[in-house]
């Protein structure tokens, strides 16, 4: 037995060298001195040796057993030691390196432009009102006095949905009937910002979804000059006090009547250049006074008001504002166009 205990002594320490990691460490630990170890087996089994043979073979296991885990303690105690030491070389932090620089995420440039445009209309007392992307055929055309099969139905490429009479908005103009009914008879002087959406060939100025700015003022005595002021106040604004503008008739079934607004083309200054199209303006928005029908349609007793109303595109005035060529940027999510706003 004394020889037996000598054999697993060494063993054991011959096996402890050779442990080179915690893993190695805890599978050695509960073979040599766990509650099944052979040397936890020898000890309880002392009682079952002879009388003469019990007091040596008891003093020799816990001689191995102290031996053994004095060597542990010591093994374990280099290993960790050797550990700390390997991350303190290999992972050792130069804290006069400059930190790595984190990327910001930004407001999207429609979005800033929409930003400025509700600034400009806040000052002039014109509050946000949110309408419906998703329409009613009703709201989008037959209240904007386009009845069923009219043809200027056609000037506005529709996606339908299966569900029938319901479409994607192609223009804000559906929410002028939403607070025209909210607030009769109470004089109104809101924008209508959101996503419009056109089944149309999308080129470098047109897109399948863009957000317009619809601007709608009904009151007792507003005027086609109150119009032109306004729009004329924004311009300033919005492009710089030196802008010039100009009013070209137009059509639109719900104003009458009705007109485009164009700004100087600021980079050429009027002199003709790609960005114009060598005329020197640059169309912005349509407009024109609320229809009679529509403010019928909208709860307004059209001998008693008028109203103005103006659609503007953010995205075209953006590329305008910030000399971007191609609308298909905005919604490229390309980084590179994206971050230089
Ligand atoms: C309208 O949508 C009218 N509802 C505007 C209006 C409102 C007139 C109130 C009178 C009174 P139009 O289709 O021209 O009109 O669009 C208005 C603006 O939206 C355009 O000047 C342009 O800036 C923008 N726009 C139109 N189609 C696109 C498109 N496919 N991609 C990007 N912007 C567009």
């Amino acid at each position: 037995m004394l020889e037996r205990l000598t054999e697993l002594e060494n063993k054991a320490l011959a096996e402890l060298e050779q442990a080179a990691g915690q893993a190695d460490l805890k599978a050695w630990k509960v073979k040599y001195l766990g509650r099944s170890a052979e040397l936890a087996t020898i000890t309880a089994g002392l009682r079952d040796l002879s009388k003469q043979e019990r007091p040596a073979v008891g003093r020799r296991a816990n001689e191995v057993k102290n031996a053994i885990e004095k060597a542990y303690e010591a093994h374990f105690e280099s290993l960790r030691a050797e550990t700390l030491d390997r991350s303190l070389r290999e992972e050792r932090l130069d804290v006069t390196l400059p930190g790595r620089s984190v990327s910001h995420g930004r407001v999207h440039p429609a979005n800033q432009t929409l930003r400025q445009i509700y600034a400009i209309w806040a000052e002039m007392g014109f509050q946000v009102y949110l309408s419906r992307e998703v329409e009613s055929d009703e709201y989008n055309f037959a209240l904007l006095n386009m009845p069923e099969h009219h043809p200027a139905r056609d000037m506005w490429d529709t996606f339908h949905t299966t569900e029938p009479g319901v479409l994607l908005r192609t223009h804000t103009s559906p929410g002028q009937i939403h607070v025209m009914r909210e607030r009769a008879p109470e004089p109104i002087r809101v924008i209508l910002p959101g996503m419009c959406y056109r089944y149309e060939q999308i080129t470098a100025r047109s897109e399948i979804q863009f957000n317009q700015v619809e601007g709608l003022a009904v009151g007792r005595h507003i005027t086609f000059a109150d119009l032109k002021g306004t729009l004329n106040a924004f311009a300033r604004r919005m492009f710089g006090q030196e802008v010039r503008t100009r009013f070209r008739a137009a059509h639109f079934p719900f104003t009458e009547p009705s007109a485009e607004m164009d700004i100087e083309c600021f980079i050429c200054s009027g002199e003709g250049c790609q960005v114009c199209k060598r005329t020197g303006w640059l169309e912005i928005l349509g407009c024109g006074m609320v229809h009679p029908i529509v403010l019928h349609n909208g709860g307004y007793d059209p001998h008693v008001f008028s109203g103005f109303a103006f659609g503007m595109g953010t995205e075209r005035i953006a590329m305008l504002k910030y000399g971007i060529e191609d609308i298909r940027y905005f919604w490229g999510n390309d980084l590179r166009f994206l971050e230089q706003f």
